[in-house]
Order: structure tokens, then sequence, then C-alpha cells
């Protein structure tokens, strides 16, 4: 397994999902965490004994699917609910996409969405956005790459990750006018955007050619009922269905359930998200301020990308090891295509985030506080 980008076709080579699940519980401080903390049922308000085993729907529940996209004044045919974010982004980018296309794909980048449609024959070409232009959208390649690659999907993040870094105003405007300029599709992951306050809203909203995946998992503390959507044009969600029926069928019931509720309640879920976000971001950022590692300052979220100079550590795998000698575990910025670089979580209490914060200092060379 190796950290190096491939623009053949087929998976990324970075294993990232299989480590993600093989490093849980691994280390006793985990800043591996990208999601806040899991509520618990009173949080939410359900009593679980409520939950009825049957209840059918067609395409997810209709409350849900109608709460949903009447936030953002769409109607629910704008609405694909899908098993996960995850399988939201596979249904509506296989709605669209044929073997051979091509697919820009942002670096450093999520790249197990990539790996899922790597399975559809497509061609990736990497695009980057680079820490010293504090990860900015490359407005420029992009217009070049989109016009003389006869590129059909752009897939991106908001905020992105690793670095938590927001699209600007400019940049969002930008990607609406590639898409009515080129006719490319753009898929924007946007599942930690509601971390930051004032919310726009899908991206959608702006561009009938973009589709904006959301979810529970990040900033609602449910990561594990499963529950993500795309929000696009009527006609591609429609195929996008059409995708879900072969993969899955319908969603669970449970889930279902439980996420009707959540999101009766979800002014105060995220409420909870912000505060905790808040919280962890001065920690860490007062820390890695003051720390020899390089940084950009995150919009929002839970995560930090510094960059690992080589007077710290040859590369983030090296600084991850020392990092669990001391018990704190860090993601290795090669899963994002960024060797030389960690990715750093804040999701913890106050408390054992600070005490990882100390056990990690006596871990850098240069610094100790
Ligand atoms: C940008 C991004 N999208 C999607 C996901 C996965 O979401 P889900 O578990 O709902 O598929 C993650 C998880 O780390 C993520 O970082």
């Amino acid at each position: 397994m190796t950290g190096r980008w491939s623009t053949r076709s087929g998976p990324s080579r970075v294993d990232y999902i299989r480590w993600a699940k093989e490093n849980v519980g691994v280390g006793e401080y985990p800043l591996t965490m990208s999601a806040v903390p899991p509520v618990d049922w009173k949080e939410v308000g359900i009593d679980p004994r409520s939950l009825e085993l049957f209840e059918f729907s067609r395409y997810g529940d209709e409350e849900l699917l109608a709460g949903i996209a009447g936030e953002w004044g769409l109607t629910s045919d704008h609405v694909l609910l899908g098993g996960s974010a995850s399988h939201a982004h596979f249904c509506c980018a296989a709605a669209l996409l044929e073997p051979g296309d091509r697919v820009l794909q942002e670096m450093p980048g999520y790249l197990p969405l990539l790996d899922g449609l790597s399975v559809l024959g497509v061609e990736t070409v990497p695009f980057h956005r680079r820490f010293e232009d504090g990860y900015r959208l490359p407005v420029a390649e992009l217009r070049e790459s989109v016009r003389d690659r006869q590129v059909r999907l752009l897939l991106l993040t908001d905020l992105h990750n690793p670095s938590g870094v927001a699209l600007t105003e400019e940049e969002r405007r930008f990607l609406a006018d590639l898409c009515e300029d080129s006719g490319v599709t753009v898929i924007v992951d946007e599942m930690y955007r509601p971390f930051i306050e004032p919310d726009p809203g899908p991206l959608h909203r702006l561009h009938d050619g973009i589709i904006a995946i959301r979810g529970l998992n990040k900033v609602h503390g449910l990561s594990q009922i499963r529950v993500g959507w795309g929000i696009g044009a009527p006609a591609v969600i429609e195929r996008a269905r059409r995708v879900l029926d072969g993969t899955t069928i319908h969603n669970s019931c449970l889930t279902d359930q439980v996420a009707r509720q959540a999101w009766r309640v979800r002014d105060r879920l995220v409420e909870r998200a912000r505060r905790i976000a808040a919280e962890g971001n001065a920690i860490l950022g007062d820390w890695l301020r003051a720390s020899p590692l390089e940084v950009v300052e995150p919009d929002g979220g839970l995560v930090w990308f510094p960059r690992v100079p080589p007077s710290v550590a040859e590369d983030g795998d090296a600084l991850r090891t020392a990092a669990l000698r001391v018990g704190v575990n860090l993601t290795p910025g090669r899963f994002f295509g960024a060797p030389s670089h960690v990715r750093v979580g804040c999701a913890l209490p106050p408390p054992a985030l600070r005490e990882a914060l100390r056990r990690l200092a006596g871990a850098l060379p240069g610094f100790a506080r």
C-alpha cells in the first residue's frame, strides 16, 4: 500500500476505511475522529421501546424527505435519501457516469468516495488544493482541466476534508458558473458544512448541475444509524433512485424513525456540535500554533491537517508512530494523498484533549509544553 496517487482508473490504493475500522480503540487518546461524540436516546428525544419493527417507505420517510428539502425551499423530489453519505454519493455519481468518463477529484481529499466510483470504470484526474495557497480552489486550473480534458464530474468537499477550509462565496459562484459554461456536474460533499454558522445551504441551490451531499454522521452525533442524502435536480435524483433500488432497495425502517426524530431536533444537535467544535478548536489551535508543525487554520469542523517538517519527523506516518508510543493516535496524511501531513482531531472532551496534547508535545522534538 502506498500513498502515491494514480491517474489510472481503479481505486486510490490508500485503504483509509479499512485502516479507520482497524484503528477503532487503538491509542488511549484517539485524535483520529472527525465526528462529534455520539448522542444518546434522550438527546434525540426517543424512547427506544417506541420504535416499530415494520414501517415502509419507498424512498425514505416522507416527513424527513420533506423536512430536508423544505429547509432550503425545495421539494422532496430533490432529495435522494441513501444508506449513508457514501451511498448517496455513489448513487448520484453512478446515475451520471459511464465507463471511460473523466472525474476530477480534489487532492488532498477524502478518497474513499472515489474508490467507490472506481468500480464504474471511470478515469480519475486529480486537481490540487495547495497548502501554500491555504487550500483554496485552483480556479484557473479547474477551468482549464474541465475545458481541455472533457471532464464529466468534479468532486470536492466543503468543508474540505482533511483541512477544514470552507469554500468562499467567490468559489461557490465559480463552481456554479463552471457548471453553466461547461456542462460539467459537480458533487460537493457538505457533511461538515453545518459546523459553521451561518450555513449557506446546499450548493445545489446555485445551479441545477450541482449535487450536494449531507448526512447525520459528522455533526449530529448519529454516525452509526447510517443515513445520508444527495440534494440535486429531480431528473438526476430520479436516476439515482434507480441505483438505490439496485443497491439497497430501501433504507432500514429503524434508521428512518431515528433520523425523522433527529431532524425534528436538529437545531439542538447542530448547536451541540458547534459548541464541541469551538471548545476543541480553541485548545488544539493554541497548541498547534505553538508547535513546530505548520498549519493552515480550518474554518470549522473537528480536524486540522498540519504539515510535518523534516525536523520533527520523516512524514505523517513516522509522527503517528511516535504519537502512538505515548498513547495518542493520529491519522497519517497519506490516506488523503498528502504523506507529509497528519490529521489531528479535537473531538475529545477538553480534559482528555489537553492530556493527549501534553503527551504529544513530549513526543515532538523541540516542543515541550
Ligand atoms: C467528506 C466525507 N464524506 C463522507 C463521509 C462518510 O459518511 P457516511 O459514513 O455517512 O458514509 C466521511 C467520513 O469520514 C467524510 O469525511
